[in-house]
């Protein structure tokens, strides 16, 4: 009779992981009701001003502004900065879709650096080769909660004169050498979708300690309206509208007090994980950087090495720990392998001497995407040390076992 819960055998894990968005009370509930009665649901309201006080404060930025996603915070940003037609701005492949989407939106071209193997973030040493005179930005995405090497990035982009847009929207309570995330570079992006560490089931913020770059961001959120005149119906910009609603205000400015014991149980859990992953030979976890001094955890991340697991390829030891009762996720594939990139709307927009992105190989987010990388999701390191057990337990389970998924 088989072992394995994916060829008939009995689960390791019933129990559910803690389950997301979980954490809500009477905080909430207050802050929902007082909007309701309050009259005002939208349009810059307390809320949402309140909010991008408390977000900048949190994450140790001069301002923040809050807007309606993470995807357009990065198209606000990149507008704001003038970057369009033409431009060419290095992104990592190993990212959500929005970090590159945006890009095309705008009408500039994503230019793919690869990543490193052991933080899944874009790797700076092969950012130089990239850089000619339309290269305008790098967006470097903290993977997971996990600082870029930021000295390196911001050394490379001084050197070349570029701008620096940090997609943090895994980050919210990381910090590099101390520093939150998305006050490094020139701006943050921050997500706050349904899935993220702190969330009003959609939203987004930006953070920025220039002054200019806020004053911009904030009239291109507000329909491009001249803030400094105040008359309504001046739009000099040429803006959206992407203002936060009051509801998102309120759940986020009531989540925020429980930020930082969420940062610690993650960590706490994570650590424990990787302790008991370092004994599986299967198994390979990231190396510490010391100047990661906080890592909020939105995925935990590590490679598979199926070398060492019977050359059960990675997505049957996913499917195998699923049906374990681990939500064991495979994780990005490279993103210029996407469809969208040689759609007619971005044929459109970009120039005849863009990348032919088919053609495009990069060996390492290749290996990670296709047969090493996967990830856990934050709110399974919400749990306990028995917790994290159950998921060493069923890795070595499916390994003693490993038999029964040849084919
Ligand atoms: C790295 C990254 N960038 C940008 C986004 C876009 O955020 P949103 O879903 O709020 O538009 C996400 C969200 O999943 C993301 O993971």
């Amino acid at each position: 009779m088989s072992k394995l819960a994916l060829k008939g055998g009995t689960p390791l894990r019933s129990e559910p992981y803690p389950a997301w968005p979980m954490t809500h009370g009477d905080v909430e509930l207050n802050a929902l009701k007082k909007v309701l009665d309050s009259g005002v649901w939208g349009t810059l309201g307390p809320e949402a001003m309140k909010f991008n006080e408390n977000f900048a404060k949190y994450q140790g930025a001069n301002y923040a502004v809050g807007m309606t996603n993470g995807t357009v915070t990065l198209e606000v940003l990149l507008r704001a900065l003038d970057i369009g037609r033409g431009d060419e701005v290095i992104v990592p492949p190993y990212t959500f879709n929005a970090t590159v989407s945006s890009v095309l939106f705008l009408g500039a071209t994503p230019i793919f650096v690869d990543i490193e193997s052991d933080t899944f973030n874009m790797d700076a040493t092969k950012i130089e080769p990239l850089i000619n005179d339309k290269t305008k930005a790098i967006i470097p995405v903290h993977v997971g909660g996990r600082s870029c090497d930021m000295d390196a990035i911001m050394a490379i982009a001084k050197k070349h004169n570029l701008y620096v847009v940090e997609d943090a929207a895994h980050s919210v309570g990381s910090t590099w050498k101390g520093v939150g995330l998305g006050t490094i570079g020139d701006a943050g992006s921050f997500s706050f979708q349904n899935s993220k560490n702190l969330t009003s089931g959609e939203g987004g913020a930006i953070t920025t300690n220039s002054k200019e770059l806020y004053d911009k961001c904030f009239s291109i959120h507000h329909c491009g309206r001249d803030m400094e005149s105040g008359i309504w119906y001046d739009h000099p910009f040429l803006g959206t509208n992407s203002r936060l609603t009051e509801w998102q205000g309120a759940i986020l400015n009531s989540q925020m007090d429980r930020l930082d014991q969420h940062i610690e149980t993650r960590e706490d859990n994570a650590a424990h994980l990787t302790k008991r992953l370092k004994e599986l030979p299967f198994i390979e976890t990231f190396k510490e950087d010391e100047r990661v001094t906080r890592n909020a955890y939105h995925l935990f991340l590590f490679k598979y090495k199926k070398a060492a697991n019977k050359d059960i390829p990675k997505q049957k030891f996913v499917e195998a720990l699923q049906a374990e009762g681990i939500p064991l996720a495979p994780g990005y594939v490279p993103l210029y392998r996407q469809a969208m990139l040689t759609s007619p709307q971005a044929k459109r927009v970009l120039n005849a001497d863009a990348p032919s992105y088919p053609d495009l190989h990069l060996p390492v987010v290749e290996r990670i995407g296709d047969e090493e990388g996967m990830w856990l999701v934050h709110n399974i390191l919400l749990g306990n040390h028995k917790d994290m057990d159950d998921i060493a337990d069923a890795m070595i389970k499916v390994y003693e076992n490993a038999d029964e998924l040849k084919d």
